[in-house]
């Protein structure tokens, strides 16, 4: 056998072994990583429209959803700072500082559950929580009703979101519409595309450090939530 013929074999064994190895790293990655998907999931008891979208994505930027009208879901949930306040513990109503840190809403429609203690179901459960509460928005769902009434074309676009119900303005929709917009706050990444199946979304030094997974897991399972 030729020299260059034994490197050039030796280098092909190499290059299966190594890609041998990253797919023995995707398998186990899989064990504990579902790939996020890049469409917008469905969720129950809520299709998701345009519509809706549109209308959650106003609610969610709205701060006229509070009592003061300074809080808005963005308020602790900023989405240009990972989809929450970056403080301790959140300020909200009167400037209060409230008792828990601001989980991120980014990716959030995927939780099993949601708050720290996964008290809401979901997502559209959750979202009539803020608005009540005394330290966040400090609202009651009548005046949440009324001020939105009251504004000509968030009748239009509840009736365009909800064109079946005959009272589309409620407190109700207000939760499906903010659901709806929330399910669109998705980042799939390389690493995503990676766990897909895609060699070519991560470079070789990002494939071997997804060996840290097993640290992360590692820490994961010690960490009680
Ligand atoms: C004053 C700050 C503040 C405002 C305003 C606020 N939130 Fe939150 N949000 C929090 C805090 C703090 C938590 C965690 C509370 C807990 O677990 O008890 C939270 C939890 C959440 C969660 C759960 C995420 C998870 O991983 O469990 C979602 C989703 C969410 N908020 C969405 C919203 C929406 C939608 C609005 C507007 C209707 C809103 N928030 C308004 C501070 C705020």
């Amino acid at each position: 056998m030729s020299v260059l013929r034994g490197l050039f074999l030796t280098s092909v064994a190499a290059l299966a072994a190594q890609s041998a190895v990253a797919q023995d790293l995707r398998t186990d990655a899989l064990d504990y990583f579902k790939p996020l998907p890049s469409t917008v999931p469905a969720v129950a008891d809520n299709p998701i429209t345009e519509e809706k979208i549109d209308l959650g994505k106003a609610l969610f930027f709205d701060p006229r959803l509070s009592a003061s009208g300074v809080f808005s879901c963005y308020s602790c949930h900023n989405l240009t700072t990972g989809g929450d306040d970056n403080m301790e513990t959140s300020v909200g109503h009167g400037w209060q500082k409230g008792p828990r840190n601001s989980p991120t809403v980014l990716n959030a429609v995927f939780n099993e559950a949601q708050f720290w203690d996964g008290r809401a179901d979901d997502l559209k459960a959750q979202a009539k929580g803020p608005i009540q509460a005394g330290v966040e928005m400090a609202n009651t769902p009548e005046n949440v009703v009324a001020t939105l009434s009251s504004m000509g074309d968030y009748v239009t676009w509840f009736t365009d979101a909800f064109p079946e119900d005959g009272e589309p303005v409620s407190f109700d929709n207000m939760a499906k519409a903010i659901e709806a917009f929330e399910a669109t706050l998705l980042t799939p990444a390389p690493f995503d595309a990676w766990l897909n199946g895609d060699d070519a979304a991560m470079t070789e030094d990002q494939v071997a450090g997804s060996g840290a997974c097993s640290w992360i897991r590692a820490v994961c399972r010690a960490t009680p939530v």
